[in-house]
């Protein structure tokens, strides 16, 4: 896999909720080529030095010398992103980190997102379907502004369930209280592998989950990154109790392998 630093035009930059959540396309044959799902790139959000640093994003989805990218504007890096438009270059670094890994033996995969984490796991969905792999989605959301986000995987024809925490769609609560009513049930049972990326503590949830019914699982975790090559050491996680790089031994680890005590409050 080669990493490259390029300038690369933006196709399109859409406001999918205004001022809030955007789907940015951009032109690069080579991420196309070389982008694995549960990776990333690094984005110089403005040419000048300030923000100094690159803001990571997970490839969304990435084909015919294309890739997207779906973000949430949170900061300075996001709001001057959102700004761009169709046309303008920016200074982009990836593809970075390792990606989901995939067993094509499991002919299952359950995906778990919560808000932006459904941004990677689109590209994993797609993947998984081009391997004849049945693939289903729990999506988590706070509200029903986010669900925009989970269109292209309607378009795929999934099974989708979705959970809001003011009720406003799906089942009200968190992601994770399906897990102990009898959705989750014919989940354990059956011993699929699980795919996550989303908030900490809904991760932390189901890693604990799948630990009590024995199942095989990944999670993509976020951690402020500097450098985004493993070079900074500014982005560790404790990992089987050991400190390993989110940028460059992950963003995705084993889920039964994470600290997630010790990673809570980081
Ligand atoms: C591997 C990886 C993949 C990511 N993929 C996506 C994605 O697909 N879509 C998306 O919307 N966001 C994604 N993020 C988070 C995104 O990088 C941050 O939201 C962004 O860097 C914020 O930049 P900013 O300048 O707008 O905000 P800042 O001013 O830098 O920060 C604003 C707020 O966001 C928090 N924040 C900043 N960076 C992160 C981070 N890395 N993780 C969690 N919180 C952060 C800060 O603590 C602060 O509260 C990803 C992060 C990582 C590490
Ligand atoms: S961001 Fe520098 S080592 Fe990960």
């Amino acid at each position: 896999m080669k990493i490259n630093q390029q300038n690369i035009r933006i196709i399109r930059n859409i406001a999918l909720v205004p001022d809030k959540i955007f789907l940015m396309e951009l032109e690069s044959a080579h991420l196309s080529r070389e982008a694995k799902p549960g990776q990333f790139i690094e984005v110089r959000c403005v040419q000048t030095l300030d923000p100094l640093l690159p803001r990571p994003f997970s490839i969304h989805d990435a084909e015919d010398n294309k890739i997207k990218i779906l973000y949430q504007v949170v900061g300075e890096g996001t709001k001057l992103l959102s700004l761009k438009r169709p046309g303008d270059e920016i200074s982009v670094l990836g593809p970075l980190g390792t990606g989901f890994s995939v067993d094509k033996k499991k002919k299952k995969a359950i995906l778990f997102a919560g808000g932006m984490g459904a941004a990677p796991l689109y590209f994993l969905a797609r993947k998984l379907i081009e391997k004849n792999i049945d693939v289903e989605l729990y999506f988590g959301t706070r509200n029903k502004e986010n669900l925009i986000t989970i269109n292209p995987f309607k378009k795929l024809g999934i099974k989708i369930h979705i959970a809001s925490e003011d009720g406003s769609c799906g089942e009200k609560g968190m992601i994770t209280c399906l897990l102990n009513n009898k959705v989750g049930a014919p989940i354990a049972s059956s011993g699929q592998s699980i795919f996550t990326c989303g908030p900490r503590p809904m991760m932390k949830e189901i890693a604990r989950w799948a630990l009590k019914n024995n199942l095989t699982g990944q999670a993509s975790l976020e951690k402020e990154m500097a450098c985004g090559v493993g070079v900074c050491l500014g982005c560790v996680v404790k990992i089987k109790g050991d400190y390993k790089r989110v940028c460059k031994d992950g963003p995705v680890f084993d889920i039964n392998e994470v600290d997630w005590e010790e990673n809570e409050n980081k």
